[in-house]
């Protein structure tokens, strides 16, 4: 489903005129399945969320390619990346990244409302995933007013509103507790099983990367498949 073949990124830093470019993604070569939970680990800095960002096509790699079932995704033009952003990819965060103004409904709903989304189809869609995820009791509460486990369940309906084949997860667990954990995970695994849906899940932890499918590594601007070591 992703092909990436030769991805390579370096950044510039410093004062202009004295720039260094210090490389980050040197040369990755992978491909994720349609319906699998990959995992990408590997130590804070080794550049999990620079490939996020590029593969989500936020950021344009200095070389390589991308296919996303056989679309050139490198070669799009800005607009092109922005529309098949929307129609393919949903994203979960760390920190949820809902809107404070916004009840758990309004939230959920927010995706299909800046799609021009008819009122009627919008309110069915959202009541939908609401139950799916395990939300109605709490729908109108704003996110001050949920726990975190919560408030992850209500990122999680959200991301799943546009019905993307392909959800990327930043440390989506990550600033939960152990057992909130569990039941955000096992909740990423039932819609995995339940709608085939293709999991990318970055994080530092070793329960998190062993709920994957495949484990990669990301190593010296390389990434390698491979288990989990707890030097992580
Ligand atoms: N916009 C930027 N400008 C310059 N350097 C950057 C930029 N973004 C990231 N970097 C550098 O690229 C490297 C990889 O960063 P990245 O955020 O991808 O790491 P990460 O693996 O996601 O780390 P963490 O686990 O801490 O989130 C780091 O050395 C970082 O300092
Ligand atoms: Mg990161």
């Amino acid at each position: 489903m992703i092909e990436v073949q030769e991805l390579y990124h370096s950044f510039k830093i410093g004062k202009k005129g004295k720039e260094k470019e210090v490389p980050v993604l040197k040369g990755l070569n992978f491909a994720i399945q349609k319906g699998e939970i990959v995992s990408i680990v590997g130590r804070s800095g080794s550049g999990k969320s620079t490939l996020l960002h590029i593969l989500a096509g936020f950021l344009t790699p200095d070389r390589g390619t991308i296919r996303v079932d056989g679309t050139m995704t490198t070669s799009f033009t800005e607009a092109e990346r922005a529309a098949f952003r929307l129609s393919t990819y949903g994203f979960i965060f760390q920190n949820f990244q809902l809107m404070p103004g916004l009840t758990a409904f309004e939230n959920v709903e927010l995706p299909l409302k800046l799609g021009g989304v008819d009122r009627v189809s919008r309110k069915q869609k959202v009541k939908e995933l609401l139950t799916l995820v395990g939300l109605t009791d709490v729908q109108h509460h704003y996110p001050n007013e949920l726990s975190g486990g919560q408030q992850q369940r209500v990122s999680i309906a959200r991301a799943l509103i546009t019905d993307p084949p392909i959800i990327f997860a930043d440390e989506p667990t990550g600033s939960l507790d152990s057992e909130t954990e569990q039941d955000i995970l096992l909740l990423i695994q039932s819609l995995n099983r339940a709608r085939g849906i293709t999991f990318v899940i970055i994080t530092h932890d070793d329960t998190v990367a062993e709920t994957a499918n495949r484990i990669y590594r990301m190593h010296d601007g390389e990434l390698k498949e491979g288990g989990v070591t707890h030097a992580i």
